[in-house]
Formats: structure tokens, sequence, C-alpha cells
């Protein structure tokens, strides 16, 4: 998925140019317009961060469910931590390093940015399908519930995701035999329907008695509304991007 650019106005100082003014009439007036861009640029950098903070708290409080009774850890807890990781902290944190008002990543250059993506994507999904795969050969019956189900989907376009990650990836030297646009625009959408299913996926595994029993009914619907905030945040961005390159594929 192609980043967008960084806005090199925003990490701007303020104050760099007020220090050699002569007189306070000579401190620049922001502009009315810009008023509102600059609003809109706090607003979006405060989602991010509320994002960072719902996806710890949420693999936090996994995490600790997982490791209730110690190692080493059975294949329940196993599948959860790998999950988890896999899917809530990698993957997320994959597809915010190419948001434009990510913290971490927005002072990376466009190709340190794609380097982030693809290493942090790659190690997600391996862990997120290893997770998957593990419960799943655990089981002697699969598939028979809501939470399988939706981690199935989200294993399937993982996947898919991944192989179509490389041809976005070398989209130019494959631009011979395959459409860069299209390669890109299936990316994202795989990417954003495994995102998805699998935050789908882990609200369904909250909602098990194990997990209610341990952190309170409360605290299980808190973090699935966490989930079901953060997962909303982080797609924000992609599907945007999806519209316009979609827009931009069929105009032509
Ligand atoms: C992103 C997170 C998660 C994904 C993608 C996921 C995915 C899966 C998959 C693919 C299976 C195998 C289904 C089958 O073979 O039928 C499974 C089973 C299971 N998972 Fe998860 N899981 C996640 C998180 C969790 C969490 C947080 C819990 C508990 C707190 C949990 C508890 C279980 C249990 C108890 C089973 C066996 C029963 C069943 O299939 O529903 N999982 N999960």
């Amino acid at each position: 998925m192609p980043p967008n650019a960084t806005d090199s106005t925003f990490n701007a100082d303020p104050e760099a140019n007020v220090t050699n003014l002569k007189s306070v009439d000579q401190v620049p007036q922001t502009p009315v317009e810009n008023v509102g861009s600059y609003s809109l640029k706090i607003f979006q950098s405060s989602l991010n961060l509320l994002a960072h903070i719902l996806i710890g708290a949420t693999v936090g409080i996994s995490i600790l469910y997982s490791f209730r009774n110690g190692t080493p850890l059975s294949s329940t807890p196993l599948h959860i931590v790998l999950c988890v990781i896999g899917y809530q902290l990698l993957m997320s944190e994959a597809i915010l390093s190419l948001c434009p008002h990510n913290g971490w990543s927005a002072s990376l250059r466009l190709v340190d940015k794609r380097r982030a993506h693809t290493i942090l994507q790659i190690v997600g999904s391996v862990l997120a399908i290893a997770g998957s795969i593990v419960k799943a050969l655990n089981k002697s019956v699969n598939w028979n519930t809501l939470h399988g189900q939706y981690g199935l989907v989200a294993m399937v376009f993982t996947a898919v995701c991944l192989v179509n990650g490389v041809a976005s990836l070398y989209a130019f030297e494959f631009r011979k035999y395959l459409n860069g646009n299209l390669s890109k625009i299936t990316h994202i959408c795989f990417g954003i329907v495994a995102f998805v299913t699998s935050a789908i996926s882990l609200c369904y595994g909250f909602d098990k008695n194990s997990f209610k029993n341990w952190a309170t009914p409360a605290l299980a619907y808190t973090i699935i509304g966490f989930t079901a905030c953060f997962t909303a945040i982080i797609i924000i961005n992609p599907t945007i991007t999806f519209f316009k390159k979609s827009f931009r594929v069929f105009k032509k």
C-alpha cells in the first residue's frame, strides 16, 4: 500500500520565525483557513494517540489473561498471545505506519515507512496465522463457532494479503504483467477485511465465559468497546486511500 506523503509544515516550529521579529505587530496572523486544517491535524493526531492507548490496553489485558496460570502455555493461551500480538499489535502498527498522522513514523522517509510496514506486516501475519493454526489443530471439530469462523476469514485474507503485498511492493517491476494500481487496491481491500474480521473474532473471544469469569463481564464489554474503537480509527486512512485510488482508476 503506498504511503501518503508526510506534511512537513505540520512539524515546523511555529516559534522559529517569531524570535527574529522586532515588534508584536509583526507577529504573522494565522490565516482563517489554516485554523481549520490545524484543528483537523490536532484531531487526527489525538485519534492516533487514542488508538495507541486502546491497542496497549487490549493487548495488555489479553496477555495478562493468557499468563494467568503461568508457563508453559497450553494451546488456548498460546493461540491468544500469537493472534493478539500478530493482529492487534503488529498488524495495527503496520497499517498505522503509513498514516501521515502516526506518531512514531511521521518523520520517516517514504521508503522507510514502506520498510517498516513490510516488516511489521510479515512478522504480524506469520504470528497471527500460526496462532490460529495452533488452536485449530487442537480442536476435533473445526469452524463450528462464530469466533472460529471470523478467525478463519481473517487467516485466509491475511495469507492472500501477504502474497498480494509483495505484488504491490514490486508493482513497478511487475508493471508489464500486472496492473500496479489493481494490485495496490486489492491489497488495501484484503488488508481491511483481514483486520476487521480479526477484530470481530477477538470480540467473540472476549465474549467467551472463560474470559468473562476472569475479567468480569464489565471489563470484557469494555475491551470489546476498545477493540471496536481502535479498529474503526485504524481503518479510516486505508479506506480513504482505497476510495481515492479506485476513483482514479475508474476515471481513466
Ligand atoms: C485476533 C484474535 C483471535 C483470533 C483471530 C482467533 C482465532 C481463532 C481460531 C481460528 C480458532 C479455531 C477455530 C476452529 O478451529 O474451529 C479459535 C479458537 C478458539 N479461540 Fe480464538 N482467536 C482470537 C482470540 C481469542 C481470544 C482473545 C480468546 C479468549 C479470550 C480465544 C479463545 C478461543 C477458544 C476458547 C477457542 C476454541 C473454541 C472455538 O473455536 O470457539 N481466542 N480462535
